[in-house]
């Protein structure tokens, strides 16, 4: 398999990742996922898949008669994702699409996974938010991780060191995110390393889904 140079890079990462905080990233992914409440027959999307880390737990959760989606702007990610779930047979769709304009008609997934993108979206977060409000149905469930450090992991060594690589592992979780008056749980996964943001859209209604922005 030949995998691209941001795959490669992309893959180095979550090498020193393992080794350095002794986590199992596909454990992880699964836990995170697991914890989403998706259940069998769901549709749901893997937004800014990737080389597609988390289909497989996506499409376990959504088994036997689920669907899910993927979209990532890369073509070399698409490519990757694509290849992936045709190996291991996956029911997944994957398109090559911006984060900041779905291609999918409004109120379509049961469930919406970001993992790893959002805090470069600068300006564009609020975007993105909506977006993905738009296309998730009333009651569905959304998911966003991304880099954001815990204090204690930010004052060991190797908490350090990344930041130092990367400044937004000290970026403040963006909560602001969150529909007005909608309940997230806001916590920390990868042994402290990404913050996890989890809500339901809410249902017609009952709450006013735009964000707080
Ligand atoms: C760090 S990777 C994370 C991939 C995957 N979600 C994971 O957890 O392994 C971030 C991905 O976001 C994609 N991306 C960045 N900006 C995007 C945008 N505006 N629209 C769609 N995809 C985007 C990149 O191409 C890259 O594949």
């Amino acid at each position: 398999m030949c995998l691209s140079r941001e795959a490669l890079r992309y893959n180095f990462q979550f090498v020193i990742l393992t080794l350095a905080v002794r986590i199992w990233i596909p454990a992880e992914r699964r836990r995170i996922i697991a914890a989403l409440g998706l259940k069998p027959g769901d549709r749901v999307l893997d937004h800014c898949c990737g080389q597609g880390g988390n289909l497989a737990p996506l499409c376990a959760a959504i088994a036997p008669d689920g669907e899910v989606d993927a979209m990532d702007n890369s073509p070399a990610m698409v490519k990757a994702s694509t290849r992936l779930a045709k190996r291991r047979r996956l029911p997944v769709t994957v398109v090559k699409a911006d984060a900041l304009k779905l291609p999918y008609p409004d109120e379509t997934f049961d469930g919406v996974m970001h993992s790893g993108a959002i805090n470069q979206f600068g300006e564009g977060k609020q975007t993105a938010m909506d977006e993905i409000l738009r296309v998730t149905k009333p009651g569905g469930v959304i998911a966003i991780q991304d880099e954001g450090m815990s204090e204690e992991m930010a004052q060991t060594r190797f908490g350090k060191f990344l930041i130092k690589q990367n400044a937004m592992f000290l970026d403040p979780i963006p909560t602001e995110l969150v529909p007005k008056g909608v309940e997230a749980q806001v916590g920390r996964v990868m042994s402290g390393l990404f913050y996890n943001i989890v809500f339901r859209k809410p249902e017609v209604g009952s709450q006013d889904s735009s964000t707080a922005g």
